[in-house]
């Protein structure tokens, strides 16, 4: 799959197989996170894999949108770490590009993914940063919830010719 192809098909995945995601998937996709354009090359990314099912079982107790993760056999939760920023806070962007690079890889490996929101939500923020013990100058980010797909969302087409301008609006 090319990566255009992969961008255009690409749909968030909520159902898996019992399939677990193998370990050299697990690399490729923390490998494409880590790939990422960032602000000034800083990466201020950590990702912390959940393959425990304790844990992954227990993220839908303080967010409403996860049930999905009752099923998935894996997650990452993209984080920041203050100690890697710079001032100008461009951490939010360099992470949610991570993010990103993570769901597409896993669509060009043949894997479903899904985002889930976490920062600025302050309950999900004190829920995860609890639950997977971080370190007071890390901030979680996103949750990307992986497994082998159960079913594939058919791709939609938001091209709007209309959100288009040029030079000037
Ligand atoms: C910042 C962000 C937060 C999201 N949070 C959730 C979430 O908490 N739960 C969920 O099921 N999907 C979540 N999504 C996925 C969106 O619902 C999904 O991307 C959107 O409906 C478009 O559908 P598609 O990904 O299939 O193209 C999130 C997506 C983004 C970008």
């Amino acid at each position: 799959m090319d990566t255009l192809e992969a961008i255009m098909t690409r749909r968030s995945v909520r159902e898996y197989t019992n399939d677990p995601v193998s370990e050299e998937d697990l690399q490729d996709l923390l490998k494409a996170g880590m790939q990422a354009p960032s602000a000034k090359n800083e990466q201020p990314w950590h990702f912390i894999v959940i393959d425990d099912s304790e844990i992954l079982h227990a993220i839908p107790e303080f967010h409403p949108y996860s049930q999905m993760l009752l099923r998935a056999p894996l997650a990452i939760t993209v984080c920041s770490d203050r100690k890697l920023e710079a001032k100008r806070a461009s951490w939010l962007q360099d992470c949610s590009a991570a993010t990103e690079n993570i769901l597409l890889a896993a669509h060009a490996k043949g894997l479903g993914a899904v985002w889930l929101g976490i920062f600025p939500d302050s309950e999900r923020v004190l829920g995860m940063q609890e639950l997977l013990k971080l370190l007071k100058d890390i901030r979680p980010v996103s949750l990307v919830a992986i497994g082998h797909p159960a079913s594939q969302p058919t791709p939609v087409n938001r091209f709007k010719e209309e959100r288009i301008h040029r030079n000037r609006w």
